[in-house]
């Protein structure tokens, strides 16, 4: 049975936990420094086996010995926005945690493949990427599979289709600078620009721009947690069954889209190696403007944060 270790006991890495436990696709195990959390919250998890029919294992530890030898790594630990906040603004507090969760993780599952969610998450990858020393097909950032899926609701909502009918893609920043290329959204393969006016199209954009920072509002003391979860176990879920798929993640560039040596949402193929490829598509060059753009605010995040 595949191994998946999840460190962050909090919203999003019990959540992550409980969905891949669900799946019945590996055990897991929940790490967290708070004693009694990780534990507490994975043996509730574990008295729904039975009622769900589940027969992988969980386990909660405040151990890094009993996440040795992991497939997968998903890293969610590090200080959450508060509502007026926006992600790059917890880069100072969350770079020591991420740094060090991952060289101790790294260290004792030299194999494994390293999901990071922490905010900023196309710094904490990059960061994630030098401390483990895996190299960029085996660490990957959570951006765009969540973005998508936020546009999706949006433009679902807003031609009242069914969301499954909906492809969307967010590409970029996993923050204010995201990219959305309209002519690449579409349902049941009909470009919204078909289908929307530029300035519902703007607008949808703005809400999903806004759409992490519009839960915290709602919440008050957490980020959001649901779609964070679904979505890098999505992830999770395409390496451990080997899928090939492509979906946007926040990916180590070099040379892709004319960017290197940073970390920024793209297509990628997800598989058993982590990151298979990195999709090139043909941009205009105002699309290509965008994404450099974007990927710029990510390199300077990462330089005036001391990290390079
Ligand atoms: C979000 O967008 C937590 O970054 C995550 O909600």
């Amino acid at each position: 049975m595949a191994k998946v270790s999840i460190v962050g006991a909090g919203n999003v890495g019990a959540t992550a936990a409980q969905r891949l436990f669900e799946k019945n696709l590996c055990d897991v195990v929940l790490l967290d420094i708070v004693e009694g959390l990780p534990q507490g919250k994975a043996l509730d998890i574990s008295h729904s086996a039975r009622i769900l029919g589940i027969t992988s294992k969980i386990t909660g530890t405040n151990d890094y010995a009993d996440t040795a030898g992991s497939d997968v790594i998903i890293v969610t630990s590090g200080a959450a926005r508060k509502p007026g906040m926006t992600r790059d603004q917890l880069i100072g507090i969350n770079a020591g945690i991420v740094g060090d969760v991952v060289e101790k993780a790294s260290t004792i599952s030299p194999e494994a493949i390293i999901l990071i969610v922490t905010n900023p998450v196309d710094v904490m990858t990059w960061l994630a990427i030098k401390k483990s020393g895996f190299g960029w097909k085996r660490v990957i950032g959570l951006s765009g599979v969540l973005d998508s899926s936020r546009l999706a609701y949006l433009i679902a909502s807003e031609l009242d289709a069914p969301v499954t009918d909906v492809n969307a893609y967010v590409w970029g920043e996993h923050g204010q600078n995201m990219v959305v290329i309209p002519r690449l959204n579409t349902v049941r393969g009909v470009p919204i620009t078909k289908m929307l006016s530029g300035d519902v199209i703007s607008g949808l954009i703005e809400r999903t721009v806004g759409s992490g920072a519009e839960v915290v509002s709602l919440l008050k003391t957490s980020s959001a947690y649901y779609a964070p979860s679904a979505a890098v176990v999505r992830m999770a879920e395409a390496i451990l069954k080997d899928t090939q798929e492509v979906l946007p993640c926040a990916a180590y560039l070099n040379g892709e889209y004319g960017l290197s040596d940073v970390v920024c949402g793209v297509p990628v193929k997800l598989g058993k190696n982590g990151l298979e490829s990195i999709i090139e598509i043909d941009l205009t060059p105002d699309e290509k403007k965008q994404l450099s753009t974007s990927a710029a605010t990510i390199s300077k995040m990462i330089a005036d944060a001391g990290l390079a």
